[in-house]
């Protein structure tokens, strides 16, 4: 009866509506209908549909009490460089509730930047065995080697890490190591004054790591600790780009892809027996999209192999790398169709739109990867601007991953209020929030970018509808099978339900 009831007074408003903008009547409209207006377009946005308990709405009332603090502040985090925001971000209290609510799965995360680089430095480093030799570039390579290995072409001769902590400040070089490994400064204005240079640095942090966690005992373990600091963050479940390139031991042999797949589903379950309530990892085998026609043929190939092989632990086939200097998708069509020209099943988990220029090739790589039935649009950070595309994606349920700190520290955005998800939030259309590569960029887990999502994406309207929403498309629209989205869905609830009772006031 009350439904019914709101649907006619809702109708009644609706008509009075039509008839003032024809001219019907003067004067101030009517704040009711301006209520029912305003109602109406917050429920079109994310969690807007949400139907929260009263448990639920008194902790919504907190959080908007303390978004309320959180702007009247002279600084406002969202709208300042993570780098510079972080300190005040950490203190905030919205991100200790974050941190502690169920966030769901983490669906777009790169492998080899998943763990905090202090464990890198001070952990992987201080193994035995580690060389290190200095490019000309100031920067590092590393290996661990059983003897003293063989010079490479651009770096010095390899030194014996241990020798050389023994000659210098060690607290100094370890800090220079963690430099190398991040993008993370006090000044990033100055450091990374565009995005070539911040493009530039962040591809070799990823060479600086290679040496450290290819080492196929550090391979295992990195996955390991990068499962713990997901599921310290309040992750249940990870969706992880990985280029599965070859792991090497101490006497120089080395393990193909098979191998680090393998490597990855044994982890992972050793994870899960030990944490029954974590659901594990799958992974997304990427390679880069520098690579010619002929190589992605080969790679593709390859994925179906695995995929066959692997079916528990292998999700699907991305593309990586810059995309506005690397080649579009439609170059890799014939390599793209062979799965289905086979009758093959490869899910497409494709990056697109991850750039803030129009009309290049770049941008027709949202609809390519919608072409090409991607089951989500990595970034999307475009897809505002392409009508046909964003219907496409809502149509199907193609969820779009924003990673809003890494869009920002990437240079495509500045002031995350401005952020184009914005748009998409205020629509409802299928998202999910994801951190890239946080610990290049010097996040953890996915706190940083829910706080970020949260209070600067979503500003005022983001409530903690919102949030439940983004936790529960977070396993809507991950790989997992039906049977396992239930169980995700179970489990999640439980801990939802409890982190409401035990902050709600
Ligand atoms: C190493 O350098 C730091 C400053 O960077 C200094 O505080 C520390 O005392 C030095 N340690 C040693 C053992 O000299
Ligand atoms: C990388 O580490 C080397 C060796 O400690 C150091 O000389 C160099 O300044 C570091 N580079 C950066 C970008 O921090
Ligand atoms: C490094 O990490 C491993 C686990 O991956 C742990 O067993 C070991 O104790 C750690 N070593 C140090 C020096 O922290
Ligand atoms: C791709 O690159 C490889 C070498 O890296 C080369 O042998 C091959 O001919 C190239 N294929 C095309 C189509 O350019
Ligand atoms: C995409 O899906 C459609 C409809 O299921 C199918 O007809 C088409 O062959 C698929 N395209 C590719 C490239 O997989
Ligand atoms: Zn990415």
């Amino acid at each position: 009866m009350a439904v019914l009831f709101l649907l006619d007074v809702q109708v009644t408003l609706l008509s009075v509506l039509l008839l003032c903008w024809a001219g019907g009547c003067a004067g101030i409209p009517d704040p009711r209908l301006r209520d029912l207006l305003i109602q109406q377009e917050a429920s079109r946005q994310t969690g807007g549909a949400v139907l929260l308990t009263d448990t639920e709405q008194r902790l919504s009332a907190q959080l908007h009490e303390l978004k309320l603090q959180e702007i009247a502040r002279p600084e406002f985090p969202p709208a300042m460089h993570f780098f510079k925001a972080r300190a005040l971000i950490q203190r905030s209290p919205i991100f200790s509730l974050l941190q502690k609510m169920p966030k769901g799965a983490a669906l777009h995360v790169h492998s080899s930047s998943m763990v905090g680089v202090d464990w890198l430095v001070k952990n992987v480093t201080y193994r035995p065995h580690c060389y290190i030799c200095f490019t000309a570039a100031r920067s590092v390579r590393f290996l661990f080697s059983a003897q003293q290995p063989r010079t490479q072409p651009h770096c010095s001769p390899w030194l014996l890490l241990e020798t050389l902590r023994s000659k210098m400040n060690t607290t100094d070089l370890d800090n220079s190591l963690i430099q190398n490994l991040t993008l993370f400064t006090g000044d990033p204005e100055t450091a990374y004054p565009s995005q070539d240079s911040v493009w530039s640095k962040f591809e070799e942090t990823f060479n600086v790591a290679s040496g450290l966690v290819s080492h196929a005992p550090v391979f295992k373990d990195y996955f390991y600790q990068g499962l713990q600091q997901f599921y310290t963050d309040n992750v249940m479940y990870l969706e992880l780009r990985a280029a599965l390139s070859q792991t090497y031991e101490l006497d120089g042999s080395t393990h193909d892809r098979a191998w680090s797949l393998k490597a990855y589903q044994d982890v992972a379950r050793k994870f899960v027996t030990e944490q029954p309530d974590f659901l594990g990892a799958r992974i997304i085998f990427s390679v880069h999209r520098g690579l010619n026609s002929s190589e992605v043929r080969v790679a593709v190939e390859e994925a179906m192999r695995l995929q066959k092989e692997f079916p528990e632990v292998m999700a699907g086939f991305d593309l990586v790398g810059r995309e506005d200097s690397g080649r579009p998708l439609w170059y890799f069509r014939e390599a793209l169709s062979l799965p289905s020209e086979r009758g093959v099943t490869l899910p497409y988990f494709f990056h697109a739109g991850e750039t803030d220029w129009e009309d290049t090739d770049v941008n027709e790589n949202l609809l390519d990867a919608l072409l090409f039935n991607t089951t989500r649009i990595g970034h999307g950070f475009a897809l505002a601007r392409h009508p046909l595309a964003k219907d496409l994606s809502r149509k199907r349920g193609v969820a779009v991953e924003v990673c809003p700190i890494s869009n920002q520290v990437l240079k495509l955005v500045s002031d995350l209020r401005n952020h184009p998800a914005a748009v998409l939030m205020s629509e409802g259309h299928p998202l999910v929030v994801s951190s890239d590569d946080p610990a290049t960029f010097g996040a953890t887990g996915l706190s940083h970018d829910f706080y970020e999502a949260f209070v600067g994406i979503g500003g005022m309207n983001a409530h903690l509808g919102t949030l439940k929403e983004l936790a529960i498309n977070s396993i809507r629209y991950s790989s997992l099978s039906p049977q396992l989205k239930d169980k995700a869905l179970t489990l999640w609830q439980r801990k939802w339900d409890k982190f409401i009772s035990e902050n709600s006031q």
